[in-house]
């Protein structure tokens, strides 16, 4: 059976990841595509664990490192038991976030180092890679006005990554931006401002050769 395609979806808070890889998911399956919809940090049993140490907000947050190790902790689990296992089965999986968000995030936007980050995440892979990855960009302020909406919506409110400051969330943007232009064929920069249906059409523009 042929390996199924890895997917991953990328960018800043509220530019509408979670959104668009529903969508996505809802086009291949119709599609008639056998589908493994993920997100990170998550995915897995452990992993969804480690998702609430990561957002834990009490006395003892972690510190950059351990904030690196966890989220490479959850990412082996679910490369080793979700990822892999469905790609060998011929399915499509989709990811909200993987790897290039802790680059973003771990690397550009706390500072520790690209070269230390990328031998560990290699190692929490196993030298996994998104077959294509699509990078959703909006302007700040778009995404800051649909992050308002969510938490209105949802009456939760912004967790502590979501909270860093205007600074980190514009070290972020330029990492997604370097990292793009590092690896421009894996790596797809999307206009994700407009409609919902906007942006998936130009996804969809994009996804429907590979099927
Ligand atoms: N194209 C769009 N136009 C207007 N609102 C949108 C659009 N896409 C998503 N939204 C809304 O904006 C909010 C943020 O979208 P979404 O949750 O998909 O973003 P996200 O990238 O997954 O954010 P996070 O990184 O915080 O998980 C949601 O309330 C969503 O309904
Ligand atoms: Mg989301």
């Amino acid at each position: 059976m042929a390996r199924g395609r890895f997917i991953t979806f990328e960018g800043g808070e509220g530019c509408g990841k979670s959104t668009q890889v529903r969508r996505l998911a809802a086009q291949l399956q119709a599609a008639g595509i056998d589908v493994v919809l993920t997100r990170e940090p998550g995915g897995t049993r452990l992993a969804e664990l480690v998702r609430g140490l990561l957002k834990d907000e009490r006395e003892d947050p972690p510190c950059d490192r351990s904030e690196l190790l966890l989220f490479l902790a959850a990412r082996a689990q679910l490369v080793r038991n979700v990822i892999r296992p469905a790609l060998a089965a011929g399915k499509w999986v989709l990811s909200d976030r993987f790897s290039d968000s802790t680059f973003a995030y771990q690397g550009y936007g706390r500072g520790l180092p690209l070269d230390t980050i990328r031998l560990a995440n290699d190692f929490a892979c196993d030298g996994l890679k998104p077959d294509m990855t699509l990078l959703l960009e909006v302007d700040a302020a778009t995404a800051a006005r649909r992050m308002r909406g969510r938490e209105a919506a949802t009456a939760t409110a912004a967790d502590r990554i979501e909270q860093a400051g205007d600074d980190f969330h514009a070290r972020l943007r330029e990492g997604f931006r370097a990292l793009a232009a590092a690896e421009p064929d894996r790596i797809r920069r999307i206009d994700a401002s407009g409609t919902p249906d906007d942006v998936e059409g130009r996804i969809w523009t994009l996804l429907k050769p590979l099927i």
